[in-house]
C-alpha cells in the first residue's frame, strides 16, 4: 500500500498516520521528521534546512525530492510507504510521478485555519518517534512525557501563533494545489490514477480514524 497525506499544519497527518503504518506494517516517511532529526544532529541537511523551517517556509524541491528519492529506496519500503508531508508543491508531486512511483491512495484531511492555531499551540512530540499528542485532545498519560519511552515531549519551534500564520499562508498558497491535482489525476481515468479520499479532519481523533478505515477498507 502507497498512501499520501495531505492536509493544512495541524490538520492531522501525523497523528492518523500512527495508526495507518501500524495497519498496513508500512514504514511512515514524515519529510517533516527527516529534516528535525537533521536539525537535531546539525548535518549539512540540517543546517541548510533548520532557518527555512523556523520561519515557517519550504525547503528547497531540490533538496526534499534527494531525500525521498533515497529514502524510498530502503528495503523496509518494499511492501509500501505512508508519505506524511510529501509532495508539497507541484514539482515535487510530478517528480514522484515521473519517478514511476505508483501510488494507491491520496488522502486530504480538510480542517479550516481557525481549528489550526489551537491545535498546534498545545501539540507536544516526542522527537525520536515522532510520536503526537495535544494537552487537550490527546494527552500523554503522564504530562509531558511520551507514552512508549517515558521521555520528554517538547514544542516545535514552528508551532509560535506568528509562525502557523506563515505556513498556513505557504498551504493556501502551494500545498492545497495538490488536492485539484490529484482530484485531476483521480478522475482522469488512468489506470495509474490513485483513489482520492477527502475526510473531515474537525472531527475527534477517533472518529476521524473510523472513517478513514471504512474508506480505506481497513
Ligand atoms: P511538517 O512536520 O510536515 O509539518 P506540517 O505539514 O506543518 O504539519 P504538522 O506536522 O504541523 O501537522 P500534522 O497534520 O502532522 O498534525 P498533527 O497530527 O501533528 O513540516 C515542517 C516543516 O518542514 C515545513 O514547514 C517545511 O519547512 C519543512 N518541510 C517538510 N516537508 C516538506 C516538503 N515536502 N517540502 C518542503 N518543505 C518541507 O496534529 C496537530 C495537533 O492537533 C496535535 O497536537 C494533535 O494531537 C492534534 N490533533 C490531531 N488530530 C486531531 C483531531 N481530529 N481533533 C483534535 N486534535 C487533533
Ligand atoms: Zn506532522
Amino acid at each position: 500500500m502507497r498512501l499520501i497525506l495531505l492536509g493544512a499544519p495541524g490538520a492531522g497527518k501525523g497523528t492518523q498516520a500512527q495508526f495507518i503504518r501500524e495497519y498496513y506494517g508500512i514504514p511512515q516517511i514524515s519529510t517533516g521528521d527527516m529534516l528535525r532529526t537533521a536539525v537535531q544532529a546539525g548535518t549539512p541537511l540540517g543546517l541548510a534546512a533548520k532557518q527555512v523551517m523556523e520561519s515557517g517556509g519550504l525547503v528547497s524541491d531540490e533538496i526534499i525530492i534527494g531525500l525521498v528519492r533515497d529514502r524510498i529506496q530502503a528495503a523496509d519500503c518494499a511492501k509500501g510507504f505512508l508519505f506524511d508531508g510529501f509532495p508539497r508543491t507541484l514539482p515535487q508531486a510530478e517528480a514522484l510521478k515521473k519517478a514511476g512511483v505508483a501510488l494507491d491512495v491520496v488522502v486530504e484531511f480538510q480542517v479550516p485555519d481557525e481549528d489550526i492555531i489551537e491545535r498546534l499551540s498545545g501539540r507536544r512530540i516526542h522527537l525520536n518517534s515522532g510520536r503526537v499528542y495535544h494537552v487537550r485532545h490527546s494527552p500523554p498519560r503522564t504530562p509531558d512525557r511520551d507514552d512508549v519511552t517515558g521521555e520528554p515531549l517538547i514544542q516545535r519551534e514552528d508551532d509560535r501563533t506568528d509562525i502557523i500564520r506563515k505556513r498556513l499562508a505557504v498551504y493556501h498558497a502551494q500545498t492545497s494545489l495538490l488536492v485539484a491535482y490529484y482530484s485531476d489525476w483521480a478522475t482522469s481515468g488512468e489506470t495509474q490514477a490513485p483513489r482520492l479520499i477527502q475526510v473531515d479532519g474537525t472531527r475527534p481523533v477517533e472518529e476521524v480514524r473510523q472513517v478513514l478505515r471504512a474508506q480505506l477498507g481497513a
